[in-house]
């Protein structure tokens, strides 16, 4: 089932985001999250450590498993994702680093550490929610289009309009890694519950495709139709190109 929660604006959206994810945390207070990086999760993530400052959430039990991560940065580069989570909620909240698992992007054989990847998460009992932003070309943590679903964690060669998208947050498009290690589709689908966040009216015709169109590897999102447990969060911009608002409309 899709669960369709329209929001005002980003505020809301973080505002209602964050609520889901709290509202995890105090019925499973051990929950595994699955965590993304990006833009779009920075206000749920300022809302979350803002409700650990006011005594609300604890996340001394939390375990956490991230999405991605480039490939040759390492923890102390500041465009790493790592660097990313410790800098947005990890160093502002109660959680236990030993708890909160990346892909080592600097590992000297990748693959080993893909595979290890997707033990790690087995070993924790898979993942209770999975936070999803979603690339304007449709993907998925890092699982870019193509001609076939890759369902393990794995070295991915970033799209160019991937790259194109984040070097707003470089120097230079020169400077944004051209490879990330992703976790797969097999993981991200096997999540109990899965929380998509969108915002702007650049993700408008993207949100349309990957959940009114047909279901197809070169819109990865989409794979997420199938999931039996999925909300999408989404402001006024982001949802513009859908219907009016619950998820029988939402297509219309
Ligand atoms: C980040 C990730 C990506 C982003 C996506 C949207 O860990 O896996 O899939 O969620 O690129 O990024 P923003 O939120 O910056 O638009």
């Amino acid at each position: 089932m899709i669960r369709i929660i329209r929001t005002r604006d980003y505020d809301s959206l973080s505002r209602k985001a964050a609520d889901i994810i709290a509202s995890q945390i105090k019925v499973k207070p051990d929950s595994v999250l699955g965590l993304a990086t990006g833009t779009s999760p920075m206000g749920i993530y300022d809302d979350l450590a803002q409700r650990y400052t006011s005594g609300t959430l604890d996340f001394a039990r939390i375990r956490t498993v991230n999405l991605d991560e480039y490939v040759g940065l390492g923890a102390t580069d500041e465009h790493s994702y790592r660097y990313f989570m410790n800098l947005h909620l990890f160093d502002r909240v109660n959680i236990d680093k030993n708890n909160t698992h990346i892909p080592d992007g600097l590992a000297a054989d990748l693959d080993k550490e893909a595979y290890a990847y997707d033990e790690l998460i087995q070993s924790l009992g898979g993942i209770d929610l999975q936070l999803l932003g979603i690339g304007r070309n449709g993907h998925i943590g890092f699982n870019e289009p193509a001609d076939h679903f890759e369902k393990s964690t794995h070295v991915v060669d970033l799209a160019r309009s991937t790259i194109e998208a984040n070097s707003r947050l470089f120097d230079s498009s020169a400077d944004v890694p051209k490879q990330a290690v992703t976790m797969g589709i097999g993981a991200i689908m096997q999540a109990r519950s899965i929380l998509l966040i969108a915002s702007g009216r650049d993700k408008a015709d993207i949100i349309k495709e990957a959940f009114c169109g047909n279901i197809t590897p070169e819109v990865p999102a989409s794979i997420l139709q199938l999931h039996p447990d999925l909300t999408i969060v989404g402001d006024e911009d982001a949802l513009s190109a859908m219907g009016a608002g619950d998820a029988d409309l939402f297509c219309a």
